[in-house]
C-alpha cells in the first residue's frame, strides 16, 4: 500500500490511542499517528487517507466534529471513522443507533465507520467523566424492570475491564486493503 495514511485520535485513557498504534503497526510503513489536538488541516493535507479515532461519550464520538472539520479543510481525498466504548462488540443495535446519532445519513454510505469495543479505565479518569460514570451506573443500578443488556451494562461498569483486542481492527484494515487493490 503505498498511499499516505494518518490517524488521528482523541484518546482520554488511552484506549483510542492503543487502537490506533494496533491499526498503524497492520498497515505498511507509510502511516502517521497524531492526537487531534496538534492536528491541523494543513497537516492533513499531506496524507491521502485519514482516519479519526475517538471515544464514546455520552453518545458523541468524541473529537468527531473537529476532525470532520478539519479534513473539509484539507486537501485530504478519503475519511475514516473509528469509535471506541464501554459496549460489547455484539451491543449490534445499540451501535448503529449510535452512528445514527453521530453521522448524517449522507455520511453513513460515505464514511467507512468502524466501532472498537474499548472499556473503562476509572483510574486515568478525568474527575468530572468519573463523576459522569458514576452517576450513571447508579442510575441503571435503580432502574426497574432492567433487560438482561442493561442488567450486564449494570454490573459491568461499576469497575475498571477491557475489552479490547487487535480483531476489532480488521474491517478497518480489511475496508483499507480492499480499497487499495480496486
Ligand atoms: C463520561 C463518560 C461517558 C461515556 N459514554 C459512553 C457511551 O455513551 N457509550 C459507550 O460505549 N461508552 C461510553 N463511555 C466509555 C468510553 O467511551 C470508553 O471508556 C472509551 O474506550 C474511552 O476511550 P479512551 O480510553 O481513548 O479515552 C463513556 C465514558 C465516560 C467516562
Amino acid at each position: 500500500m503505498n498511499r499516505k495514511l494518518l490517524i488521528t485520535y482523541k484518546s482520554v485513557t488511552g484506549f483510542t490511542k492503543a487502537y490506533a498504534e494496533m491499526i498503524a503497526q497492520e498497515l505498511s510503513a507509510d502511516c502517521t499517528l497524531t492526537d487531534l489536538k496538534e492536528t491541523t488541516a494543513e497537516i492533513m493535507s499531506g496524507f491521502d487517507t485519514v482516519i479519526f479515532g475517538g471515544r464514546m461519550h455520552a453518545g458523541t464520538v468524541d473529537g468527531l466534529k473537529k476532525a470532520k472539520e478539519l479534513f473539509h479543510q484539507s486537501r485530504s481525498r478519503q475519511f475514516l471513522v473509528y469509535a471506541t466504548g464501554a459496549m460489547p462488540d455484539n451491543a449490534k443495535e445499540t451501535v448503529d443507533q449510535m452512528w445514527r446519532m453521530n453521522l448524517t445519513s449522507d455520511e453513513l454510505t460515505e464514511i467507512p465507520h468502524f466501532y472498537m469495543p474499548g472499556g473503562l479505565c476509572y483510574e486515568k479518569m478525568p474527575f468530572l467523566d468519573k463523576m459522569m460514570m458514576k452517576l450513571f451506573a447508579a442510575s441503571l443500578k435503580r432502574k426497574k424492570n432492567k433487560t438482561e443488556y442493561e442488567e450486564k451494562s449494570a454490573e459491568a461498569i461499576s469497575a475498571s475491564y477491557d475489552i479490547s483486542s487487535r480483531k476489532y481492527i480488521m474491517p478497518l484494515i480489511a475496508y483499507l486493503n480492499a480499497d487499495a487493490g480496486a
